[in-house]
């Protein structure tokens, strides 16, 4: 198992362009398979969740091509609708081929996602809107059978909770379903909007994407585009986090500022200083952060769960307490023991966590639960004084491309071992 060995201390500087957006790639690539023609993605980050989404196009026979951060996908030949279970077990957002190959194939089989490292992870509301628009669906033996004999049908569908995975979703069932489906409740997140872009290229009608209410009208079918991944914002705010933690000054070259909203305030009430320019961020922090209060996660365009855990990292070396209320997963506070390892003084109580600040954090022997957790014990390795050893660095390699090497151009020093 590789680990990432961090020297700390390190103070970063200089200029990096952040990669593709994970959670945006991933959906897109599932959307391939309504469309007809050779479909370009551009700037689709090299991880291994991206990869996993590859190997089940391939199983669904559809050509998939990755040529450095541009995919080549054409689904004419897909002949299957089940995806095995290995592959379901590779990544949790597999779920979101549920819809797209239903509305594809007439069916849909694979099992259940399962929980992961910070949560049951439900697919309640995804299940409940496809039944709204006309899936059959048999559950047994952690399988899921979904069958659409007539097609799917357009109809008004209300989430419980802004659900980011349901809505794409129901956005990749109803596309081509008959009629037109109303989403109530829509997830707002950014990347919902980069779906929406990539479907309506390929001759969708998808209006409203982005807002709390998305109608989609159901087309015939879908032609293909070239399209280009909007940047990922959490590995901007991990990357911020990085920054903050260390009291340096370093610009993210290819953001948009709008998806950053919430994350700049935060950084900002802690004694960041940001200048913009075109696609351009800096960020200069002090030597010593200011205390943030309270953090709330929140569905977008609130401060976003997964940059949680790197902002909780840089606050426990902030001077004064921080209370965390994490709002959308209920187990996402595993890198809370490991960087009390590190000396932080951290207490958490179900969805709080109050961080107090400490001077200065030691290197240890760590472990990564989890994808931004991992990305947390980085961050705080830094910043400790010696040298941190952050082990489950496949986690990292799920949502960071070439992480060590973004940092080693920024100044650090850090090796994967
Ligand atoms: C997406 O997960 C992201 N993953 C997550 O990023 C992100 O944290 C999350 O949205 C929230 O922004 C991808 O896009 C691949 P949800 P998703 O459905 O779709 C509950 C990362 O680190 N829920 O909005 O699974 C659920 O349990 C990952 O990149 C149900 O109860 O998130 C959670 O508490 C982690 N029933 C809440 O809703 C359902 O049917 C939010 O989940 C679906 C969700």
């Amino acid at each position: 198992m590789s680990k990432m060995r961090i020297a700390g201390r390190q103070r970063l500087s200089g200029a990096v362009k952040v990669q593709g957006a994970k959670n945006s790639a991933l959906p897109i690539l599932a959307a391939a398979v309504l469309t007809k023609g050779e479909s370009v993605i551009y700037n689709c980050p090299a991880l291994s969740d991206v990869e996993a989404s590859l190997q089940i196009l391939r199983w669904l026979g559809c050509r998939a091509e990755r040529s450095g951060n541009t995919v080549l996908v054409s689904c004419d030949g897909i002949d299957r609708f089940d995806i095995p279970d290995a592959l379901m077990r590779k990544t949790r957002s597999s779920i979101v081929f549920l819809g797209a190959v239903l509305a594809a194939r007439g069916r849909a089989k694979l099992s259940f996602p399962g929980g992961c490292e910070i949560g049951l992870r439900p697919i309640d509301i995804h299940l409940r809107a496809l039944k709204k628009l006309g899936a059959v669906i048999k559950e047994r033996h952690g399988f899921l059978d979904c069958r659409a004999p007539h097609g799917l049908v357009g109809a008004e569908i209300a989430l419980p909770f802004p659900s980011v995975g349901a809505t794409e979703d129901i956005m990749l069932a109803a596309c081509t379903a008959s009629g037109t489906t109303t989403v109530i409740n829509a997830a707002r997140e950014p990347e919902i909007s980069d779906l929406a872009d990539y479907l309506n290229n390929c001759g969708a009608k998808i209006y409203g994407a982005g807002e709390g209410v998305i109608v989609i009208d159901g087309v015939e079918s879908l032609g293909c585009c070239e399209h280009a991944v909007i940047p990922d914002r959490i590995v901007a705010a991990t990357l911020i986090s990085c920054a903050a933690i260390t009291g340096s000054e370093i610009t993210l070259q290819g953001v948009i500022h709008s998806h950053l909203g919430a994350v700049v305030s935060a950084f900002e009430d802690a004694g960041c200083v940001f200048s913009s320019h075109e696609n351009e961020l800096r960020v200069s922090a002090p030597q010593r952060l200011q205390a943030m209060k309270i953090v709330r996660t929140m569905p977008y365009p609130g401060f976003p769960t997964d940059a949680q855990a790197p902002l909780l990292a840089a606050s426990t070396v902030a001077d004064g307490t921080t209370v965390f209320i994490e709002n959308i997963f209920e187990n996402r506070y595993r890198h809370t023991a490991e960087l009390v390892r590190m000396g932080a003084e951290i207490k958490t109580e179900g969805k709080f966590a109050v961080v107090e600040g400490v001077s200065r954090l030691y290197g240890a022997s760590v472990e990564a639960g989890d994808l931004r957790g991992a990305a947390a014990l980085i961050a705080a390795g830094l910043s400790a004084e010696g040298t941190t050893e952050v082990g489950g660095v496949r986690y990292l390699e799920r949502g960071y491309e070439d992480f060590e090497l973004v940092l080693t151009s920024l100044g650090a020093d850090i090796k994967k071992l």
